[in-house]
């Protein structure tokens, strides 16, 4: 089987951390976001994945390069001139993505994070015979979302809106995708949206099925989503493979530290929390919610909650970052500062308090 994977867009809204890499290569849990959706998809028999892109392939295709060998997976890049959208992406790598065996493929959007229930998903797709599954999930806020409106005895969906302005119902589309061949056929090599122009068509020839996900969703494409994102993709992992969380005496909560980070003395962590590799926090310091990418060091008894700290920053002694700060990579917060919600850019020095919310360049 095969699947794309739609990995463009310039994903402004996690800025500064995409200032250093793609938004798929941006560390979740300890590893790139990509890397979540590439072994899930490789667990159900997955052989290829194209990576549908508009700016800068090498850096994503040399990352995974790696991993390509490593996962035993074929990772290829299929390169748009102009953003062709969510759609268009599909008909450009057409040639890639059939092989004449009329078997589906997945479709994916990057920046969404779940237990991929691909397995339970395929199963789906064989059963109601239409041409194109789709996940959903039922959301508070479904205005942001594209909204499916379904059969519930049958999956079988009666409409498809992106973004609606009126409430018409809570189940929302998961950015995940199983789709025949044949779906290709209504896709034109323009820039286009899957969501406003292909599913629209497809539900109104009663084609289009919607499997309500089990499990937790989140799209992480923002700050506030991502740190979401993480206490449920750890409350998850609580319940699947308790044993790659960490504990003790130091630990509340779960929490996830690389085996070549560094804790030190009479530290408070969780819950919430990621550390990632090569990390060392000093003795006495305090982390809830948040997340530390590699390369971190957090000095003694600084407190950091609900915050990212981007790779191979430093957060000083007795330094207190709190209220969605996140810190590009290479930012070095002096002792005894405090942040309240700053976004600072990558390789600064933060020598006076940012009191509150603010981007500091
Ligand atoms: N290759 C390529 N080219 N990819 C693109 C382009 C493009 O021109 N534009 C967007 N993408 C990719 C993004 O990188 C992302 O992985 C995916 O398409 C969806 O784009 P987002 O910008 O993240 O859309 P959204 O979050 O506002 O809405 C989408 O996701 C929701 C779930 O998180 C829609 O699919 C909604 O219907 C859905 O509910
Ligand atoms: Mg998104």
């Amino acid at each position: 089987m095969k699947a794309l994977i739609l990995v463009g867009g310039f994903g402004t809204r996690l800025r500064p951390l995409t200032l250093s890499v793609p938004k798929p290569l941006v560390d979740f849990a300890n590893k790139p976001m990509i890397l979540h959706q590439i072994e899930a998809l490789k667990a159900v028999g997955v052989t290829e994945v194209v990576l549908a892109i508009n700016y800068q392939p090498e850096v994503m295709l040399n990352f995974l390069k790696e991993f390509e060998e490593k996962l035993g997976i074929k990772i290829t890049c299929s390169q748009e001139t102009e953003p062709l959208g969510t759609a268009g992406p599909l008909a450009l790598a057409r040639d890639k993505l059939v092989d004449g065996s009329g078997e589906p493929f997945f479709v994916l959007n990057s920046d969404v994070i779940s237990e991929y229930p691909f397995k339970e998903m395929i199963g789906f797709h064989k059963s109601h015979g239409g041409e194109a599954s789709i996940m959903v999930t039922q959301v508070e806020e479904p205005s942001k979302y594209g909204v499916v409106v379904m059969e519930e005895s049958t999956g079988r969906v009666e409409r498809f809106v992106e973004k609606p302005k009126l409430f018409v119902g809570n189940k929302i589309n998961a950015g995940i995708y199983l789709l025949n061949p044949s779906v290709l056929d209504l896709i034109e090599l323009r820039p286009t949206s899957i969501e406003k122009e292909v599913f629209p068509k497809i539900a109104a020839q009663k084609n289009l099925y919607a499997m309500v996900l089990p499990g937790f969703w989140m799209d992480i494409g923002q700050p506030r989503d991502y740190i979401t994102g993480l206490r449920l993709y750890l409350d998850s992992l609580r319940k699947q493979s308790s044993s790659k969380l960490a504990s003790g005496p130091h630990i509340v909560g779960n929490v996830l530290v690389d085996e070549s980070a560094k804790i030190g003395e009479g530290c408070l962590i969780g819950p919430d929390v990621a550390i990632g590799p090569g990390c060392v926090v000093e003795s006495g310091v305090r982390l809830s919610r948040c997340t530390v990418m590699r390369g971190v060091r957090i000095k003694k008894h600084a407190c950091i909650s609900s915050s990212i700290i981007g790779w191979h920053s430093t957060v000083g002694q007795w330094a207190r970052v709190e209220n969605m700060t996140i810190l590009g990579e290479d930012v070095h917060v002096c002792d005894e500062i405090y942040s309240n919600g700053g976004v600072v850019l990558p390789h600064k020095e933060i020598k006076s308090s940012i009191l509150k919310p603010e981007i500091v360049m």
